[in-house]
């Protein structure tokens, strides 16, 4: 595919879709402003040849529009860290759209607001992606981390107009590319946070790809829950169950937990995962399990990594991610760090230059690994070549 630098944006509107997709305060200011800089390559590109760009996003899951999903706060967020003026338009598509659009210098930022205030972004709805599209001369797609949902700003505009992958696209590609298939053997992959409904296609995956998949957060329960229950049929919960039958418990790749901070309610205990009774969870993997994560980490030569080891939102129980993180960036090897709360914790601890790459991707850095074919990256792949 073309690079962005191959074209010329200068003079041209352009209009990027980027993930402005951050948690905000109460007082509605920026918690994290992670992904915003990821974005910085491109808009500075884009400045500096004198594109006029016009940004995209979705933030939050508004029903309707929301005061606190607006896309204000982000605006002057950009502002601050990018030291460039950003104007914010107090809608996507209409009449402050267009104007705002029309009085575009080049060189100069705007931020439309929320695309999901609109039903239609969600819906994919082919008229609204043909309006937005009609705002500008050129597309440019920059958020890797939205590209596993088939919405209006993401399938729906490049068959519009002429659609290139921004800079950050074109990194995450890379970087997951390199773990996936270039990845120097032994190849771990690690495995935590809540839902092991959103990663069995992950560890499906890599069961076959990788040399060890380890397991750790509430994923690890619930394997260790069917590690007893599979077969029995005693899962309350059916649809984990219909989503977990392809996973072969038994695969001696597959590695869970063998201790834990096993805690209910108010108290916790470090006990092996077999003293676990009913009621009591894994809050966190225990030292033995750290210390045996620790040893195939040392070991491993690409190391992907999506979710934390246990419930980090309490400190008492961040010890195993904290160890396995800095197990990680101990190795020096190629690693690859992906999902929200994950990136949250590194970022806090600032760990961030311990590892090779870390993804702005949640949902869609999982659904890459799992081998599936993003819409978005689809999209842009089909329509690509249309006039170039
Ligand atoms: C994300 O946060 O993973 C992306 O911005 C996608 O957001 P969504 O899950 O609300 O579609």
């Amino acid at each position: 595919m073309k690079n962005l630098r191959d074209i010329d944006v200068d003079n041209k509107k352009v209009l990027v879709r980027v993930d402005f997709n951050v948690p905000l305060t109460n007082d509605l200011e920026v918690e994290d402003d992670f992904r915003i800089i990821s974005h910085l390559p491109t808009i500075k590109y884009l400045k500096e040849n004198n594109a006029k760009i016009i940004l995209i996003s979705h933030l939050g899951k508004p029903k309707g529009k929301e005061l606190g999903s607006s896309l204000k706060p982000i605006a002057s967020k950009l502002e601050e860290i990018s030291s460039y003026e950003v104007k914010f338009a107090e809608d996507a598509l209409g009449e402050k759209a267009l104007k705002a659009i029309n009085e575009l210098q080049t060189g100069e930022i705007l931020l439309l607001e929320n695309l999901r205030f609109y039903p239609e972004e969600e819906e994919n709805n082919s008229e609204f992606a043909a309006s937005l599209a009609r705002q500008a001369d050129i597309f440019v797609e920059d958020a890797f981390s939205t590209c596993h949902r088939e919405h209006a700003s993401i399938v729906g505009i490049p068959k519009f107009i002429d659609a290139y992958p921004g800079f950050l696209l074109e990194k995450e590609i890379k970087a997951l590319d390199n773990a996936l298939l270039k990845a120097e053997r032994p190849l771990v992959t690690l495995i935590g946070g809540a839902k092991i409904i959103t990663k069995t296609g992950v560890i499906e995956n890599f069961l076959k790809k990788a040399d060890a998949v380890l397991l750790g957060g509430l994923i690890a329960n619930t394997v260790l829950e069917l590690k007893e229950l599979y077969g029995e049929e005693k899962l309350k919960d059916k649809e984990v169950f219909e989503a977990i039958k392809n996973i072969n418990f038994n695969d001696p790749k597959l590695i869970v937990p063998i201790d834990g901070v096993i805690s209910k309610d108010s108290y916790s205990r470090v006990g092996s995962v077999d003293t676990i009774k009913e009621g009591e969870d894994i809050a966190d993997i225990g030292p033995e399990t750290i210390n045996y994560y620790k040893e195939i980490i040392k070991k491993a030569k690409t190391i992907i990594w999506n979710g934390p080891m246990g419930k980090i939102e309490s400190e008492v129980f961040s010890k195993g991610t904290l160890e396995i993180a800095e197990a990680i960036a101990k190795t020096g090897n190629y690693s690859v760090v992906g999902g929200g709360e994950t990136i949250d914790f590194i970022n806090n601890k600032k760990m961030a230059p311990g590892f090779s790459f870390i993804s702005s991707g949640g949902g869609a850095m999982l659904e890459y690994i799992s081998g599936k074919k993003l819409p978005g990256i689809e999209a842009l792949e089909k329509h690509y070549g249309r006039q170039n």
